[in-house]
């Protein structure tokens, strides 16, 4: 039976690979923070592999996030009622068999289809942005953010035809289907 130590391993060695690579104590352990994550509000899906935890997803109300707050007018046109993704990994070893694909799936399947979602990641993890792309994120131009020396950016899925957060790249105004 897997123990929450185990997946607050998976979350703290993900940390210390790139894209992140943090260096030892650079930030706080997982067990410092995800637990408050979870108390606010967050929803946590796991994904196990033979009982190992090796993926997980979670996401919060953005409001309850708050390290946001100055810019969720930017991110939603609905800042209160819009879901942030905190959290997305997968173990290093299980990468590329579409774990993340279908732990991001199952819950962006249980909110109803005009839910708005907000995700931030940083700007060359690419391997992020062409998955929250698929799942019909758009990634804005602006705002921007500089944390720790490197850039920033947000990704948002609103409901199909709302034009209310536009990329400001020309002709992406059109909503990805889902
Ligand atoms: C981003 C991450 C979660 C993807 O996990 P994963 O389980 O390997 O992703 P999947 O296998 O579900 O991939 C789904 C799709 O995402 C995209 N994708 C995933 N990894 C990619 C890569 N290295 N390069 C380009 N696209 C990639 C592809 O569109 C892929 O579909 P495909 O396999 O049909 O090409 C994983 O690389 C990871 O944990 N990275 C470190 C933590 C992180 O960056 N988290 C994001 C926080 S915002």
């Amino acid at each position: 039976m897997a123990s929450p130590q185990q997946l607050l391993a998976v979350v703290d060695t993900i940390g210390t690979e790139p894209p992140y690579s943090y260096a030892p104590g650079e930030i706080d352990p997982a067990v410092r923070w995800l637990p408050g994550l979870l108390r606010d509000g967050g929803k946590l899906k796991v994904a196990y592999v033979d009982d190992d935890p090796v993926g997980y997803f979670l996401a919060l109300p953005l409001p309850a996030y708050g390290k946001l707050a100055e810019l969720a007018d930017q991110l939603a046109s609905n800042p209160m009622g819009a879901l942030y993704v905190a959290e997305l990994g997968v173990a290093a070893a299980h990468r590329h068999q579409g774990i993340a694909l279908k732990l991001a799936r199952a819950s962006l399947s249980e909110e109803p289809a005009e839910q708005e979602w907000v995700v931030r990641t940083l700007a060359i993890n690419s391997p992020a942005i062409a998955l929250y792309q698929r799942l019909g994120f758009r990634l804005l131009d602006r705002p921007r953010q500089l944390h720790r020396g490197r850039e920033r950016v947000f990704l948002v899925r609103s409901p199909p035809g709302s034009n209310a957060v536009r990329s400001t790249h020309r002709g992406d105004a059109a909503a990805v289907p889902w």
